[in-house]
Parts: structure tokens; C-alpha cells; sequence
């Protein structure tokens, strides 16, 4: 069993590394599941000397030789990883402690009103990877890129972000890329959208990303999924990605409300009513989407269950965010 650094409690800790020879009695093993209590084991060293007692003498040097050899075995197994485990575990509650930090500095300055420019900021930062040269992707660039056409209004988000890394840099250097994905995942959860976990880690370029790579706001239903495709997302992922305009002005319910109305209102494709603002409702690109069978099937059963629009959002935005990113080491 491979063991990361991610998500390494302590009960994570001994229960994979205790040799499955060993069957320990389920008191035993409760007391694993609290902690990782020495006294676990005791039971192990108790048999196998009361159990060298019934050997006769002949066969002593035989029998304490092989309990020296499982003696060792044992250790070597179990005992001699375990600093290198808690040094894994200590890398972990560090993830922990720095996630927080950043959490706390993003809440300070995001609001409701500004969440919708924030989750956008997400998609033009990591929406330029595209796999076949493993250009662009989540790496901060956006940085340079603010003065292109695709990105204008972006600046106000990105200065929110700057400021709150500002304050998160004196105690713990941290990149755009990280302070970028954590911040829209507060934003989908301060709208009421799902909790999303982030991984912290990720380097900034210093240049920036290849121009024309986010796709265009005309494209039809082939030309979308084509485009995500590029970047290694499915169509389901590009409808469930495009549910983002839930937030923001387009008329897709209330602005500042993470739900499934994006889905909902696609469906009654009031752009073709003459009847007021509703012409107005949506851009061509998601006016596109209902129009293709295949991802009309993602809308309505997103439409129909928005529990299920949460799960694959959050899925597809974990993908999103680690598109194209190059990791620290630590
Ligand atoms: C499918 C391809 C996409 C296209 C063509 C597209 C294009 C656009 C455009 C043209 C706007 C309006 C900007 C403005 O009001 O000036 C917009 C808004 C927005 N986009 Fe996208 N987008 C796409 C996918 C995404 C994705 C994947 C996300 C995030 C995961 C996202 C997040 C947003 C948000 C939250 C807004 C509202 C911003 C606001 O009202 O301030 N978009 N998008």
C-alpha cells in the first residue's frame, strides 16, 4: 500500500505498516483505531515469548534466532518508517495550517459581489492549458495577460488576490497559481455552491502563456468541445464547468447564487422569447450548448439533480485547477 503525505492521520499511519502476520486481537486493533498506542502490540512480543518457554532446549538458539529474525523483520517494517511517516504527517498538518492562512486572507476581502469575477479569474488563469505542448494551464500568469481582450474587468479580482497574498506572504510565501484556485473555491462555497478541496503547491510562471488559447465566446457546441478537449476535459466536464455562469450577470438566476439554475434555465431557452431582458439571457456559447444532443443529456440531468452538478463541478474544477501546474517539491 503506498502511503502520500496527503490525508495522513495517525491511525493512517500504523494500520498499513503493521506486518499482516501479525493477528491481533480486535481489542488490539480498537485501540489502533484511538492512536497509536504501543501497547497494540504488546500482545505480538507476549506470544512470542511465552510461546518460546514450550520449545525445549535444544531448540532454544533455533527458536530465539528465528524470533530475532521476525524481531527484526518487524522493526524493520514497522518501527524504522515511522519518522519518516511523521515527518509525512507533520508535511500534512503544514498543508493544513497554510490552506487555513490563505483561507482566512481570501474571506477578509471576497464578498458575494465579487465572487462571480473571482471563479472567472480561475478559468482564464488555467483555461489556456492545452495538452499537446503542455502549454499554459494554472501557473499565475494572468499576471501579464490582464491587457488582453479575453480578460478584460479581470483586473479588479486579481487585485483583491494580490492584496490578501500580500498579507499571507509575511508569514508564508505562497504562489498566484495556489492564492487563484483557493480563492475561487471560496467563491463557488461563499455562493452556497460545494465545498472544493484544493492543493496547495503550485509554481508560478514568470512569463506569459501563449495568446488565443481561451475559447471564444461564439464558438458553437463542436468548436467548445473541441476546445476542452484540447485541454484534456470531456463534454461532461465543459457542462458541468460552464455551470460557473450560474454567477455573474448573464440571467441565469440570481447572480450570487451558486445553484443549478444555469442548467434550469437553458432549458426554457428564453433568448428566443421577444419578451423583454430575457432576449438578453446567456452568451452565444451557452446558448450553443443546448442546442447539442450530447451535452443537452448534462444539462437536464443537471437541471433535474443538483446534487450531482455539485459532485461533478467539483470534480471538473479540481481538474481545472490542476491543469498544466507545475508542483514545489518539498
Ligand atoms: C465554455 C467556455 C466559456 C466561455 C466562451 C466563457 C466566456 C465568458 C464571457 C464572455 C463572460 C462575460 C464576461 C463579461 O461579463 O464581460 C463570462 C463570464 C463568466 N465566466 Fe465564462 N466562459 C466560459 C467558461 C467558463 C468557465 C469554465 C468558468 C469557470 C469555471 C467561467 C466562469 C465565468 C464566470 C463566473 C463569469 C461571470 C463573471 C462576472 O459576471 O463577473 N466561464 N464567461
Amino acid at each position: 500500500m503506498s502511503i502520500t503525505g496527503f490525508d495522513l492521520s495517525f491511525r493512517h499511519l500504523c494500520s498499513p505498516c503493521i506486518p499482516p502476520r501479525f493477528d491481533f486481537s480486535s481489542q488490539s486493533r480498537r485501540k489502533i483505531e484511538y492512536g497509536c498506542s504501543f501497547t497494540a502490540i504488546r500482545p505480538v512480543f507476549c506470544s512470542m515469548s511465552s510461546s518460546s518457554t514450550a520449545v525445549s532446549d535444544s531448540d532454544e538458539n533455533h527458536v530465539s534466532t528465528s524470533y530475532s529474525r521476525r524481531l527484526m523483520t518487524f522493526m524493520i517494517t514497522f518501527l524504522l518508517p515511522l519518522p519518516k511517516l511523521m515527518q509525512h504527517s507533520g508535511a500534512n498538518a503544514n498543508a493544513t495550517d497554510d490552506l487555513a492562512l490563505i483561507q482566512g486572507e481570501i474571506r477578509k476581502v471576497l464578498s458575494k459581489s465579487k465572487a462571480a469575477g473571482v471563479l472567472r479569474l480561475v478559468f482564464h488563469d488555467a483555461g489556456t492549458y492545452e495538452l499537446d505542448d503542455a502549454s499554459g494551464g494554472m501557473n499565475g500568469s494572468i499576471s501579464f495577460e490582464l491587457d488582453r481582450p479575453e480578460n478584460k474587468g479581470l483586473k479588479k479580482s486579481l487585485k483583491i488576490l494580490v492584496e490578501a497574498k500580500t498579507i499571507v506572504d509575511e508569514k508564508q510565501p505562497v504562489s498566484m497559481a495556489d492564492m487563484i484556485a483557493v480563492a475561487g473555491a471560496e467563491a463557488v462555497s461563499l455562493c452556497g455552491g460545494p465545498t472544493i478541496p484544493v492543493r496547495l503547491g503550485r509554481l508560478d510562471s514568470m512569463v506569459p502563456d501563449p495568446e488565443g488559447k481561451l475559447p471564444e465566446e461564439t464558438l458553437d457546441a463542436f468548436g467548445l468541445k473541441q476546445s476542452f478537449q484540447r485541454k484534456g476535459f470531456s463534454t461532461q466536464e465543459l457542462v458541468a464547468l460552464s455551470g460557473a455562469h450560474t454567477l455573474g450577470s448573464k440571467g441565469f438566476g440570481n447572480p450570487v447564487v451558486f445553484d443549478n439554475a444555469y442548467y434550469k434555465v437553458l432549458l426554457e431557452k428564453p433568448w428566443l422569447s421577444s419578451a423583454g431582458m430575457t432576449s438578453m439571457v446567456g452568451l452565444p456559447s451557452d446558448r450553443a450548448l443546448v442546442e447539442d444532443d450530447e451535452c443537452l443529456r448534462w444539462i437536464s440531468k443537471y437541471a433535474d439533480d443538483q446534487d450531482l452538478f455539485f459532485e461533478d463541478f467539483m470534480n471538473a474544477y479540481i481538474k481545472l485547477v490542476n491543469s498544466g501546474a507545475k508542483w514545489r517539491r518539498d
